[in-house]
């Protein structure tokens, strides 16, 4: 009896000494690489829900500083639709019109026409080896970055993500790169970066002092939301979530209610079973 108790108790064991064994490996690459950590947002859990407001002031980050590189990808309408940015129909049209398009005439000429709601937003760069040129690397497209990206938390905590739906590694890890230029001296030196080394100099610089860090331009944002570098970078990382996951809403709502109807039933087939073999223990 006991030794089978003692063998049943081996392989845990040894696993946990291998998890002993292993973890100050995990953390000395931890130390070099930290991380990302996990910020607040409002779209995360069950309920999660995008924020409007937020999406606004990080389409206006996005525009003003990310699409100077990155291209988004997404068409103008979209910005209009509902559970995103929200922005109007005639403020979206007016946008679309500020931006140059290339197109053919009726002669099938090339020209260049003022763009409309259904354009695509159009990229800076005339394609990724011009923008590759200008950077050593090409900014990856934005519209799928927030998904793309993810990281592992190490153990435990991907045991417990899996519990909370943890799904917000993609606007951590954006909020963690705005965030990781620690040296004012090496703009291009990344904390969280694989390497360190990023072909992408900070670009919030052009928003924030690199040394005090204090914002260049207090009135960025007109809803009064304060312009500090923690929200400036939440509110982009954000809009990129939304950007990749449009109807990430949507989803959550549907799969709310999937929850709720199978707690219901796994209720009615418990007292259903209780009702049919009621008679059954009665006459045994
Ligand atoms: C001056 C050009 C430039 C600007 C402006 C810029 N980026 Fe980049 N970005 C790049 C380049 C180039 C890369 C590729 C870096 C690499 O792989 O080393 C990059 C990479 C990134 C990555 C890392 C992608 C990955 O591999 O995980 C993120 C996140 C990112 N950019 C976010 C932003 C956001 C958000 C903004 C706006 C606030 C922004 N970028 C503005 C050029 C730029």
């Amino acid at each position: 009896m006991i030794p089978s108790i003692l063998r049943s108790l081996v392989r845990p064991l040894a696993l946990c000494a291998a998890f002993a064994l292993a973890a100050p490996a995990f953390a000395q690459q931890a130390e070099e690489q930290p991380i990302p950590t996990h910020q607040s947002w409002s779209f995360a859990g069950p309920f999660g829900r995008y924020d409007t407001a937020q999406l606004q002031r990080g389409f206006k980050v996005y525009k003003e500083v990310c699409s100077n590189c990155h291209a988004l990808g997404i068409p103008f309408r979209t910005l209009s639709q509902p559970g995103g940015p929200e922005f109007s129909k005639g403020q979206v049209e007016a946008l679309a019109a500020t931006y140059q398009i290339d197109d053919v005439n009726d002669k099938g000429e090339a020209i260049k026409r003022p763009g409309r709601p259904a354009d695509t937003i159009p990229w800076i760069f005339a394609n990724k080896a011009a923008a590759a040129a200008a950077f050593g690397k090409a900014p990856p497209n934005m519209n799928l970055l927030a998904k793309a990206r993810s990281f592992s938390d190490g153990f435990p905590w991907f045991v417990v993500n899996l519990f909370t739906q943890y799904q917000e590694q993609g606007p951590d890890w954006i909020y963690a790169i705005l965030n990781g230029y620690s040296k004012p001296e090496d703009r291009k030196w990344n904390l969280y970066f694989p390497g360190h080394a990023i072909a992408m100099p900070s670009p919030l610089d052009s928003l924030f002092d690199p040394k005090t860090g204090k914002a260049l331009n207090a009135g960025f944002y007109t809803d009064g939301t304060p312009v500090t570098k923690e929200q400036v970078s939440k509110d982009v990382a954000a809009f990129l979530m939304w950007a990749a996951e449009p109807s990430l809403d949507a989803r959550k709502r549907i799969g709310f209610r999937v929850m709720a109807f199978l707690i219901a039933f796994a209720f009615l087939a418990y007292f259903t079973k209780k009702k049919v073999w009621s008679d059954v223990h009665a006459h045994a």
